[in-house]
């Protein structure tokens, strides 16, 4: 018999529980042991929950207890957990965790302290999607041409509605925070910053970058309007907040933020509260891996699932390399990405001002794909959306500043940018 115990019995926590006694038949079919959840820290112990475990308000006693033999983390936040991980793993406990924030800054380091004790987070990213297992062994043939995702819920519930409803952002945001799918502080999904944490771990597997959420572009969707997803729609795109890793030339490019892909492209399919991550393989071609990503029961699947393969001996290396890291591939520097972008100005509808707009962006090498001038709200001004060719990062941003330096282009440009 296997002995779990549980650091954090939220949902996810009960859920694991939960099914670890529902399903611990077939689950011990094909762990090849009866798996047992026997104890659970909480930092409220009046708080009612539905497990039937033991429970503490102390984590170490489910770390130093003897009968424990993996430790389950689904805390949250960064240093405490790490803390907890690490000593569960020098007791020499497999440790499984759902927290991508942890791993977004402490992977290396576990990875070195764990050694050969089992680390697994399937969890961590895209909840019960089971992407981080496909990277580190359906796919470990492959050299890996890019990733794509759409990782966070609230985001694309949110972007799903704006699109499908028209609805408004504050309204749609309140409904994902009240049907649960938003973490504690929205900011983390609707910023960018829960999908970097899991393109971080993606990353690491795929290419074995060693990145910090510092070091990539991280934007959220907190700039989109109404206006935007209407446009979006007139150039053939709907406006989805990715997580893109891809190899190019010089190295990684790694990056977060609202893009606009084609309308008909399968990842703009995906729709309200899903998620989906495409991977290109240079010997597999695309593959694509769809389903929940966040809510008790998905993610406790994976949870469960990552219980199974340390049970069973699994062995595969934490994130993925046996033997160091692949060479060569550095992380691309934010400003010298190359990207085509959609870029929204509010201008005074005046002669000689498109000849100003497209003269500053001629100036940085900037080449225009297409134009569409719509009436605004306001008299006397209109708005102009360009979608341009392929340029670098660096160039747009500056020729961005350059154009709200001009007396005829109102201060708020928003830029967006395409996939294809
Ligand atoms: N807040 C996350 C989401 C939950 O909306 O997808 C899973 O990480």
């Amino acid at each position: 018999m296997v002995k779990v115990g549980i650091l954090g019995v939220g949902t996810v926590g009960e859920s694991v529980a939960k099914i670890l006694l529902e399903n611990a038949d077939i689950i011990e079919a094909r762990a090849g042991k009866r798996v047992v959840p026997v104890i659970g820290a909480v930092r409220n112990l009046d708080k009612k929950r539905d497990v039937d475990i033991l429970l503490t308000d102390n984590p170490l006693e489910v770390i130093e207890n003897e009968d424990v033999d993996i430790v389950v983390e689904l805390m949250g936040g960064v240093e405490e957990p790490y803390t907890l991980v690490k000593k569960a793993l020098e007791a020499k406990k497999a440790v499984v965790t759902a927290n991508k924030a942890l791993l977004a800054y402490h992977r290396y380091e576990l990875q070195a302290i764990a050694k050969d004790i089992p680390l697994f987070y399937e969890a961590s990213v895209a909840g019960g999607i089971p992407i981080i297992g496909a990277l580190r062994n359906g796919l470990s043939a492959n050299h890996i041409l890019s990733i794509k995702g759409i990782m966070n819920g609230t985001c694309n519930y949110m972007l799903t509605k704006m699109i499908q409803e028209r609805a408004n952002y504050d309204e749609v945001l309140k409904e994902a925070q009240d049907l649960g799918y938003a973490e504690a502080d929205p900011t983390f999904d609707v910023g960018g910053f829960d999908t970097a944490h899991k393109l971080l771990i993606l990353s690491s597997i795929a290419y074995g970058i060693d990145a910090k959420p510092e070091d990539i572009i991280i934007e959220g969707i907190e700039d989109i309007t109404q206006t935007d997803v209407e446009f979006a729609k007139e150039f053939g795109y709907e406006i989805k907040l990715l997580g893109i890793a891809k190899r190019v030339e010089q190295g990684v490019e790694m990056r977060v933020h609202s893009t606009m892909i084609k309308a008909d492209s399968m990842i703009a399919k995906v729709d309200g509260v899903m998620n989906a991550v495409s991977v290109v393989g240079d010997c597999v071609g695309e593959t694509m891996f769809y389903g929940a990503g966040a809510g008790g029961d998905a993610t406790a699947s994976a949870v469960i699932a990552d219980i199974i393969d340390i049970v069973r001996g699994n062995s595969s290396p934490m994130l993925g390399y046996k033997k160091g890291l692949e060479s060569g591939l550095a992380l691309v520097a934010p400003e010298t990405i190359t990207s085509q972008y959609y870029i929204k100005l509010k201008v005074v509808d005046e002669s000689g001002v498109l000849a100003k707009v497209s003269s500053i962006l001629g100036d940085y090498d900037i080449s225009v794909e297409s134009m569409l001038q719509k009436p605004s709200q306001l008299a006397n001004r209109v708005r102009l959306l360009f979608t341009t060719h392929l340029c670098q990062e660096k160039k747009m941003k500056e020729a961005i500043e350059a154009l709200k330096a001009l007396d005829v282009v109102e201060e708020r440009v928003t830029m967006i940018r395409i996939e294809k």
